[in-house]
């Protein structure tokens, strides 16, 4: 199965793709994630991309179509891929489909996160991170049990995303409405697309998309 989850920054792709990744043995490809990764590593690209992320802009198309190609090409897909956050742009969307034809595979179903702005400002600004073991929690809604402690691994370093201030993520919502909310219509009109309410609880999030993927 492949599939794409749609939706603006905040909306809870990668908590989604996350939990479907591991309950239906599929690998979450996420282009922010290896944006990341290449901003951390301090390669050429990582260099170029990590000043445009910190703007709240997209990386230009070329650079994440490579990206996700050559992911693509290596050999541990298991039942599938979800992609969090790719494609973002009608060429992006093009390119993928170009992509898995070439592979012998299609792309199945759209799941697109409906959200509400104003939420995914909070939601974002209060997100942290365990910076030994990855795991999320936020100012008002995860605490670690323990103040400063991870409740995972122990640790007790927490990182936050620089992107992840207000002025930014205004900046990454304008980005989403110009340029990849027009995949909504897109996928519609291939007959891909399936809506869910982001707003629900987390859980009742995974049960929706799983309804989704399960109905014809
Ligand atoms: P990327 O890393 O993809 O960031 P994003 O799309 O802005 O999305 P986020 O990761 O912020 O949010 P999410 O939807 O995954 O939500 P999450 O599950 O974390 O991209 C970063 C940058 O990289 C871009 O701005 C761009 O510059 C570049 N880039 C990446 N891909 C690109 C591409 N294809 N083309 C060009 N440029 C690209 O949840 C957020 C918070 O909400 C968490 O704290 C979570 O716990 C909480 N939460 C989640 N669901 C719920 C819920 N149902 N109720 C309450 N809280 C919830």
């Amino acid at each position: 199965m492949i599939l794409v989850l749609l939706g603006p920054p905040g909306a809870g792709k990668g908590t989604q793709a996350n939990l479907l990744a591991k309950k239906r043995s599929l690998v979450q490809l996420s282009t922010g994630d290896m944006l990341r990764a290449a901003v951390a590593a301090g390669t050429p690209l990582g260099r170029k991309a990590g000043a445009i992320m910190e703007r709240g802009e997209l990386v230009p198309d070329d650079v994440v179509i490579g990206l996700i190609a050559e992911r693509l090409d290596q050999k541990d897909s298991g039942g599938g891929y979800i992609l969090d956050g790719f494609p973002r742009t009608i060429a992006q969307a093009e390119a993928l489909d170009h992509l898995l034809a070439e592979r012998g595979t299609t792309l199945d179903k759209v799941i697109e996160m409906k959200v509400d702005d104003d939420a995914l400002v909070e939601r974002i600004t209060g997100r942290f991170a365990c910076a030994k073991c990855g795991e999320g929690y936020h100012d008002l809604y995860k605490l670690p049990k323990r103040a400063g402690v991870c409740d995972r691994c122990g640790s007790t370093e927490f990182v936050r995303r620089k992107d992840d201030n207000e002025e930014v993520v205004r900046a990454r919502l304008k980005a989403y409405y110009a340029q990849t909310e027009p995949l909504i219509g897109h996928y519609r009109k291939q007959g891909k697309l399936r809506a869910v309410d982001g707003m629900a609880d987390i859980n009742l999030v995974q049960k929706a998309i799983n309804q989704a993927l399960d109905t014809p």
